[in-house]
């Protein structure tokens, strides 16, 4: 959501003359999107304003003037507080304040140390300017689109509800105006993203859509081929999102749907409200309309008075369930979170150790999927040209990176590939004819 939002800055500061800088050195402004989910992402900004701190300092002594914002999450949470760590910030905006940001900039032009992180009455999505035609054509044939932001789960470990608010669902007509758009600039394929996405409940014609609906409505425009979502809850994949993976072509074969542990003990003291075996019945069911659907989930290892044993129903968890891919963290204490005051918090050195015996296990299985691709034929759509002259890159329907050689042209076209290698992170191929093939029937192992 960040790289979106980054984006949204950008075009709504456009009108104001701004444009992208190829280096920092060249900026005017400069706009730190931050992350506060772990301590370390969190930490990081500081040494890294420090740095911008010597760049703004030399362009001075140029005579050349440098703003410096922080912007996302950690500006959300820390507020005027970075103002005190950091002398040469001039702007801190948090998330929903994006919108406000030609207004802000200007004052903190004039008066450096302006700070904006009220939760507004309006909607930033009603006054952001949408991106000119040819800066989505450069940006390139996917997309993300936020449909939907906020969080009213209160996972106890975890500050989204607290940095990013309570749930809020974009009017489908937005999404449908802003996706239209894309498309007509030549996006293939959108992402549609949300803290909690299957929690989508956006305002329509005929009163509330889901996610489903809001999916179905989407795959009506013509042009687009593919529509992914993330991140989803467990608890918030209803029977219409379900059957939609089984009716849906457009509705690509791939699931973001975390878990987080293993043992009950843990998911009840982490407020997940799901048990190991109701996620594990789920991903079953979701199997059963869609045989090859990839699954992907995030863990996180060494939560309060995480013991070894409940370690071990996750590894059991992850062979039982068999993720495509997995995104695995050490427990992070946050401010603010229940589970920062809870006792038991388990050493770093233990969690380091339960990391890697988790990301090993997952690798072996995430390897073993991909390998499963070799000597099938699948779907690419071509993003990009490749590392290599004459070789392109695109993403199978199971969002797996593939290279080819084939024409630069080829860019925005899904093509048949013969998978006939992978490496650590993506496949190889041959492209063998000119249409896209039947996606319904692209079975992974
Ligand atoms: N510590 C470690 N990982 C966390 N995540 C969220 N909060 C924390 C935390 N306090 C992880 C979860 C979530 C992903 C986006 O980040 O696994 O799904
Ligand atoms: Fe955080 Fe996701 Fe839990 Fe919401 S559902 S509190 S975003 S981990």
């Amino acid at each position: 959501m960040n790289a979106y939002d980054a984006l949204r800055m950008a075009d709504v500061l456009a009108p104001e003359g701004y444009d992208e800088a190829l280096t920092i050195d060249d900026a005017d402004l400069v706009i730190l999107n931050t992350c506060h989910i772990r301590e370390r992402a969190s930490e990081k900004i500081f040494s890294e304003l420090g740095t911008l701190r010597q760049i703004k300092q030399a362009r001075v002594k140029n005579g050349k003037a440098m703003m410096i914002a922080v912007a996302g999450c950690v500006a959300q949470a820390e507020g005027a507080e970075i103002l005190r760590r950091q002398k040469a910030v001039d702007l801190v905006v948090g998330p929903q304040n994006y919108h406000r940001l030609p207004r802000l900039v200007a004052e903190a032009r004039e008066r450096p140390g302006v700070v904006d992180t009220e939760f507004p009455a309006e909607s930033k999505f009603d006054h952001l300017a949408p991106a000119k035609r040819a800066k989505t054509q450069a940006r390139g044939v996917t997309a993300f689109v936020t449909v939907q932001e906020g969080c009213d789960k209160f996972c106890t470990f975890c500050v989204v509800p607290f940095t990013r608010g309570a749930e809020v669902s974009r009017p489908v007509a937005d999404i449908v105006r802003e996706t239209q758009a894309l498309v007509d600039a030549g996006v293939r394929e959108v992402t549609l993203l949300g803290q909690n996405v299957n929690a989508y409940h956006g305002a329509d014609k005929s009163g509330v859509a889901s996610l489903a609906r809001l999916i179905e409505r989407l795959a009506r425009i013509e042009g687009l081929a593919r529509i992914r979502y993330m991140t989803s809850h467990p608890n918030d994949m209803s029977d219409d999102l379900i059957a939609l993976h089984g009716s849906c072509e457009k509705l690509m074969p791939f699931l973001h749907l975390p878990v987080q542990a293993g043992s009950d003990r843990v998911l009840r003291a982490m407020n997940r409200k799901h048990t190991a075996a109701s996620y594990a019945a789920l991903a079953a069911r979701v199997r059963t309309v869609r045989p090859d659907i990839a699954l992907s989930s995030d863990f996180i290892v060494g939560f309060p008075g995480e013991t070894e044993e409940d370690f071990a129903a996750t590894l059991d968890l992850i062979r039982n369930v068999c993720f495509a891919t997995t995104f695995s963290f050490k427990y992070s204490p946050r401010p603010g979170t229940a589970a920062a005051s809870l006792s038991g918090q388990v050493g770093d050195d233990v969690m380091r150790d339960r990391l890697s015996r988790l990301q090993a296990l997952a690798e072996a299985h995430r390897q073993n999927w991909q390998r499963g691709f070799i000597g099938k034929t699948v779907d690419v759509l071509f993003e990009r040209p490749g590392r290599l002259p004459g070789q392109m890159v695109g993403k199978t329907a199971h969002l797996v990176q593939t290279q080819a050689d084939c024409p630069a042209s080829f860019a925005g076209t899904i093509r048949p590939v013969r998978i006939i290698d992978a490496s650590t992170n993506s496949l190889h191929g041959i492209v063998v004819g000119a249409g896209p093939r039947a996606q319904a029937t692209e079975a992974a192992a």
